[in-house]
């Protein structure tokens, strides 16, 4: 039995509407390139995903110049530095000292909200909520199916699909022929949402002889945490009390240092892996931000690399549709792969300056106590992590 697909045709379409998919078609239709974005998931469901909350200066540039929204400057946080603490004592990371740039504070979940509130705004063809999502014929005459919210089967034709499906990709698998790289790391972060007051104006990343610690931030009142800890660990086994023993026992230090404290209100687990895929073109499918790479949270990059990919799409894009260079779209790979290998490389190494492992010996416990020191002791080295924090310049 054939079944009656309501059927539309767009130049572009995109599977995914979380910040890359919405930051693209938001993106294409500045451009006058009309497109649709589908996602299984609903709205509220990613409205309510925790995920990092740092921004680099140009992703903040490209939310405010491209119209998104100035919300961010409004109410994102300026911070000018970040400490790393270690051996019991903060030291301070100057990023406008170092490299002349600051990061923002600010929660992807307000990064989506902006995003689709633009959307909407500007009447973009948006359709969560669907099932079954199917990609055809990526080589020529690509087509997405799916059935929408409403239970009715959709069929979207397009010139381009874009997979900017996240980390699960179903993309992802539609580029014949291509090379995966990846890493797994020994350990993953035990992330948890707090009611407590800050406890330093910036964030701190803390090594300690019980692994690692982030102390970053939500708003005036909830405060957003991390430790080190074991990949096979159940949240829910977790108190009140032994998380804030862990996140005690980490910053603790001769300074006078307090982490305040509160009740935690969400606790999950988070996995660390390192994996790119290439090409990120095959056909008329191309793959942009987790679809086609992964980072280890350290370093907040995920997101921003996601942005920095969706730029310099948007921008083949409209060469490929608009200036007949379909070699544009070919490019695309290794501009986006340029960024890529920087951040990987960003993430694992500020990954393994912080974290412990457990078969680590004394050689390597010293090793990185003096990779430490040559970072917060010089300027070369201090200049090194802020440029990265911060963002390289977009090519
Ligand atoms: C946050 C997450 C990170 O991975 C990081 O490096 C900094 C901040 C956050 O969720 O706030």
């Amino acid at each position: 039995m054939s079944v009656a697909y309501s059927s539309t045709r767009v130049e572009v379409a995109i599977v995914g509407g979380g910040p890359a998919g919405l930051m693209l078609s938001h993106l294409l239709h500045s451009a006058g390139i009309d497109n649709t974005v589908i996602d299984n998931r609903s709205v509220t469901a990613i409205e309510n995903t925790h995920r990092a909350g740092i921004l680099e200066r140009d992703s903040v540039r490209l939310l405010v110049e491209s119209g998104v929204s100035d919300r961010v400057l409004r109410e994102g946080q300026e911070h000018r530095g970040i400490d790393l603490r270690f051996g019991g004592a903060s030291h301070r990371i100057d990023f406008q000292d170092a490299v002349g740039a600051s990061c923002w504070l600010y929660p992807q979940t307000e990064v989506f909200a902006d995003l689709h509130r633009a959307r909407v705004r500007d009447g973009g063809d948006l359709r969560y909520g669907v099932t079954g999502t199917e990609v055809l014929d990526v080589r020529d005459e690509p087509r997405v199916r799916c059935v929408g919210a409403d239970g009715r089967p959709q069929e979207i034709r397009a010139d381009l699909v874009i997979g900017a499906d996240g980390s699960r990709s179903v993309c992802r698998g539609l580029v014949g022929g291509a090379t995966r790289y990846f890493r797994e790391y020994p350990f993953a972060w035990f992330g948890v949402l707090v009611e407590a007051p800050p406890s330093a104006p910036e964030l701190i990343y803390a090594r300690s002889e019980q692994g690692f610690a982030l102390i970053s931030q939500r708003t005036r009142t909830v405060q957003r945490m991390y430790f080190q800890c074991d990949p096979s660990e159940d949240p829910s086994a977790w108190s009140d009390d032994r998380i804030w023993d862990q996140l005690q026992t980490r910053l603790a230090g001769t300074d006078g240092f307090t982490l305040r404290e509160g009740p935690v209100i969400e606790r999950t687990v988070l996995p660390f892996r390192s994996f790119v895929q290439t090409p990120m073109r095959h056909g008329r499918l191309l793959l942009a931000g987790d679809a086609a790479h992964t980072v280890p949270p350290t370093g907040a990059k995920g997101l921003n690399l996601a942005l920095a990919d969706v730029r310099v799409l948007a921008e083949a894009v409209e060469r490929g549709l608009r200036g007949g260079d379909d070699d544009a779209l070919t490019r695309y790979t290794d501009r986006a792969l340029a960024r890529v290998w920087k951040a990987q490389h960003f993430s694992y190494w500020m990954t393994t300056l912080l974290h412990r492992v457990a078969s680590a010996s004394d050689f390597d416990e010293r090793r990185q106590l003096g990779e430490l020191d040559s970072i917060v002791g010089s300027a070369a080295g201090t200049a090194y992590l802020a440029e990265g924090y911060t963002g390289w310049p977009n090519s």
